[in-house]
Order: structure tokens, then sequence, then C-alpha cells
């Protein structure tokens, strides 16, 4: 297994995903990991992320000292390979004039085992590949040891190697797609260099997972909050397939939920699958404790706290339940963890079920807790759950909750459902829903005039919103076409008749958020 050590570039989560791409296990952990840990976690080779910092400027971030001990294979990339420079002996100037920032073309001159024959171009007799760059500093003279394998017009060292150790540096980044041989140099590297197995692969994990589960549950009973959202749909497939009736699912329809929701979860899991899972009817406790409430964040505590008030309900009736299943995955492990960097892991309560209900006293069992998103996809395809569920957009917590501006009526949740699932199957119908990260409706209770043909109109308004994001923080609105847009917008008109109007939401974020409230 590998060892990435995050330097807190913004692209450390996706070496960690190319690696695991490649078949091979990762983890990231903070650079200031104890010597003792690195020790411990015994890496077939350790990988060194960017990073924001100077490696000259006082207080940087330092390699562990444990790991230029090891004997394992070393790839620095950016900041990883200037502070292998700064620390093995070479000198890192700061070059502002110099900085390189997006495409840049590498010059490599051969004679290194990661590099030799992977070329995007040869010309006369150097290969070059085409790479992406994002530094300021640049390595001025190597540690001894090391040879020059590869340059770029501002990085006079844009790759070295000390072949015989197995250290590799590069100033670019192999892990983003900009990087055209990118994939390809670090599947060498972990599977070549590190000589790594290829093992993790969709099959072996599900396999290990249910082992895993097999073995710390035993013969007890396990209890899971399902809310039909990916993570906790993949929990529920993989604990049935390991432990079969000790699993029991609860469910709880809050009444802010999408458009059959509900009654497409029972069908999956308890009709399809065989899953025990009971259901709540909680709609009208929900409406009730709503009632009134206009300011979102109050919403939102209103949500939780009685989403939990249900569940612990429920689980009080199982009295033979030892565990509590979740559905946390890595991002939320490595999220914890950078906030925390220096001290232990801090396992962050999952949104979905609202934290640990404090006097259950159940024990964790959360058996994504090492996976990617697109991995828990994957295994959950393998399960057998329908790929509309597994592939599908992200779907907050409080639910139409915030997406019904100021106070949430039933009727206003109803018009919703209605014109939200109309623009999901347009979007699904006409392919653009995976082309989205996340689309919905919101529902304004404002009145405008609208005319039919049977007269004037007066009535609420929706907006339509999509956005392309990779990690939710920064969003901008989807360009989708005019036609279909039309389309959507003259069906909600026509099939439902309390909207007058349907807009559509150009905001990014920032300064918007995604959700309106
Ligand atoms: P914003 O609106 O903050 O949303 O740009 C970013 C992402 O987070 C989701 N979101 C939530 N998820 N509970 C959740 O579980 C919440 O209260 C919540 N608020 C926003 C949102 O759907 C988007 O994917």
């Amino acid at each position: 297994r590998i060892l990435v050590l995050d330097f807190g570039g913004q692209t450390t989560q996706l070496i960690a995903r190319r690696v695991r791409e490649s078949g091979v296990y990762c983890e990231i952990h903070p650079w200031d990991i104890s010597d003792e840990v690195v020790r411990e976690f015994n890496a077939s080779g350790v990988i060194l992320s960017g990073g924001p910092e100077s490696v000259i400027a006082p207080g940087s971030p330092v390699i562990p000292q444990a790991v230029l001990d090891m004997d394992a294979p070393i790839l620095g990339i950016c900041y990883g390979m200037q502070a292998m420079v700064h620390q093995l002996g070479g000198e890192v100037q700061a070059q502002a004039s110099h900085s390189e920032f997006g495409h840049a073309v590498v010059n490599v001159h051969g004679g290194s085992a990661l590099f030799d024959g992977l070329e995007d171009h040869r010309l006369e007799d150097k290969s070059q590949l085409d790479v992406w760059m994002s530094h300021g500093d640049r390595v001025e003279t190597l540690p001894e040891g090391f040879s020059l394998v590869g340059t770029s017009a501002n990085a006079p060292s844009a790759i070295m190697s000390n072949e015989a150790a197995k250290r590799f540096g590069i100033q670019f980044h192999p892990e983003v797609t900009h990087t055209k041989k990118g994939a390809d140099i670090l599947r060498r590297f972990v599977l070549d260099i590190c000589q790594c197995d290829g093992l993790w692969t969709p099959g072996n994990i599900i396999d290990d997972a249910v082992s895993r589960v097999q073995e710390m549950v035993g013969e007890d009973e396990v209890l899971l909050g399902l809310s039909g959202g990916v993570d906790s749909s993949v929990v529920a497939a993989l604990l049935h397939k390991a432990i079969g009736k000790q699993l029991t699912c609860v469910f709880v329809d809050n009444g802010l939920l999408r458009l059959h929701e509900g009654d497409q979860v029972m069908k999956t899991f308890a009709d399809n699958m065989g899953v025990r899972v009971i259901r709540v009817n909680a709609q009208k406790r929900f409406l009730d404790a709503l009632a009134g409430v206009t300011d979102p964040e109050a919403k939102r505590k209103v949500i939780g706290n009685l989403f939990i008030e249900v569940f612990e309900e429920e689980a009080a009736k199982l009295k033979n339940a030892l565990w509590l299943a979740q559905g946390t995955i890595y991002p939320d492990v490595i999220e914890s963890a950078a906030s925390t960097s220096g001290s232990a892991h801090l396992i962050k309560s999952h949104h979905n079920v609202g934290g640990l209900p404090s006097e259950m006293r159940l024990k964790l069992v959360e058996p994504l807790r090492e996976l990617f998103k697109d991995e828990v996809r994957t295994i959950g395809m393998d399960l057998g759950l329908p790929p509309i569920m597994v592939q599908r957009h992200p779907f907050p917590g409080p639910g139409l909750g915030v997406r019904i501006l100021g106070e949430v009526k039933e009727e206003y949740a109803d018009i919703l459902r209605e014109a939200d699932n109309i623009f999901i199957e347009a979007l699904l119908r006409h392919d653009l829903y995976h082309t989205v990260s996340q689309a919905f409706t919101v529902f304004l209770p404002i009145k405008s005039v609208g005319v039919t043909g049977d007269g004037r109109r007066y009535d609420y308004v929706v907006a339509l919103r999509a956005v392309e994001t990779v990690d939710f923080m920064t969003a901008r609105a989807a360009q989708l076409p005019w036609d279909f847009l039309d389309e959507v917008s003259r069906t909600i008109c026509n099939s439902i008749t309390r909207i007058s109007r349907v807009t559509y939401d150009i905001s990014s974020k920032p300064p918007a958020t995604i959700e309106w409230e």
C-alpha cells in the first residue's frame, strides 16, 4: 500500500484516486504525522503531494525523517519534490518571475524507469510530455545522487531521479487530467517501481468489507439509518450481503423527499432485495414542527433534531441492536483529519443520521470509511443497486425543507415535488442528467401573474437550478440548451396549475451558494 503525504495541495485527493484506479490501496495522511505512524504504515511507496507554501520559508511543512530513512520508493510532486531537494541538500529558489501555471511541455532526456517510453510526442532525440504545472519556486541544484531527467521552459529541473534509490521528483502534476500521461506515470510508480500488486478492485473491496464486517459484528444485530442517498444505500446493500437478517434499516419519511422517493427505497431494499426496512411515516410530525419556522438555519435544526428523535424512538424498539452502521466515506475522514492536523483522527458524524444518539451506546460500523465516492458508486453497482440510485446527484439532509424558501407547507412541498420531477425526468430523457453535478427545483412562495387560455393566473414561481462543480465548494450554473429549458418550463406551467412562472438560476458559487437556503 501507498502512503500519500498531504502538504496542503488542492489536488491531493486526486493523487489518491489515481493510485486507487491503478488497483492499489493508498491512504492520505497529513505531512506532520509522527515517525511512529509512518513506520507502522509500512508503505510500499510514498507520494509527497503539492502544497501552497514555499519550502524556503521558515516553518514550512517538511517531510518526516522516517520517510527519508525508509528504503521504499518516493515520488515527490511539486512542493513534494522541492521539499525533497531542500531536505536532501539541494537548492530551491524563489523565482516569482519564472512561475509557471497551466500547460507546459517537458523534454524528457531518458534514462529513468519512471518515464522511458511514455512520451506524448517524439522530437529529434528527445521525448516530450504535455503537462500541467503550478509553481512559483524552482529547483536550482539537485541533491547528491540525483540526475536531471526532464526540463521545461521555466523549470530547468522539471524531473529528477535517483534511479538506484528509486526516488523521483516531478515539478508538474500527474494527478490532473491536463497532464496527458499523468495517470500512466502514477500507475508505473505504484505498480512497477513500488511493485504493488493491483488487487484493489471492486470485487475484492466487497469481499474484504464483507468479511471484515462479519468478523467485527459476529452474531450481533446492526441498525442503519437509510436515507435513500448513495452512501447509506450502498452500506445497506453491503451489510445485507454480509449479515443478512442481522441488519435492520430505519427509513424516515419526513415529507421532504423527492417524488416517489419513499416508495422507491422500499421497493429496492425491502421488496427486491429482502432487506428488513422499517418505514416511519413522520411526514405530519415534521411539517407540524416546521410550522411558522422561516429562518433557513432554524429549519435545518428543527429537521435535524426531529430526525434524531424519530430515529432514536425506532432504535429503542430494537432491543438487540448493538451496532450502528454509518455511510461515512473517505473524503469525510480526510476532511476531519485535515481540520485537526497533527492530532488524532476525529470521526465526523454523518449528517444523514445526525450524529450518534448519545444514550444508545451503540458501537459504530462504517464499511465505506476507506472509499472515495466513485468507488462507493462502483461497488453499489456491483452489489446490484439500480444505476439511478447510485449515480444520483447529492440531495441535502434537510431535503425539500431548504428548497422551499421560508415556511415549509405541505402544499408547497407537493407542488415542488411535481415540478422537480418534471425537470429531473427531462434531464434524464435528454441525456443531460450526468452532464451536470447537481440539478433541482426551488419553490418560491411568491405569486406572479400569468395568462392561460382561460384567462389570468396569479400563482407561485419556481426556479430551476443546475450546476457544474468538482468539489461543491465552487460551482457555475450549467449552460443547459435553451430549447431544453423552454420545454421544461412549458411542461411545468402546463401541468401544474399552481405555477405561473419558471425561472432559471444563472448564479455561480461564490457569490451565491448551490442551494437557495
Ligand atoms: P451549498 O448550498 O452550500 O451546497 O453551496 C453545497 C452542497 O451541500 C449540499 N447541502 C447540504 N447537504 N445538509 C446536507 O446534507 C445540508 O444542510 C446541506 N446544505 C447544502 C448541497 O445540496 C450541495 O450539494
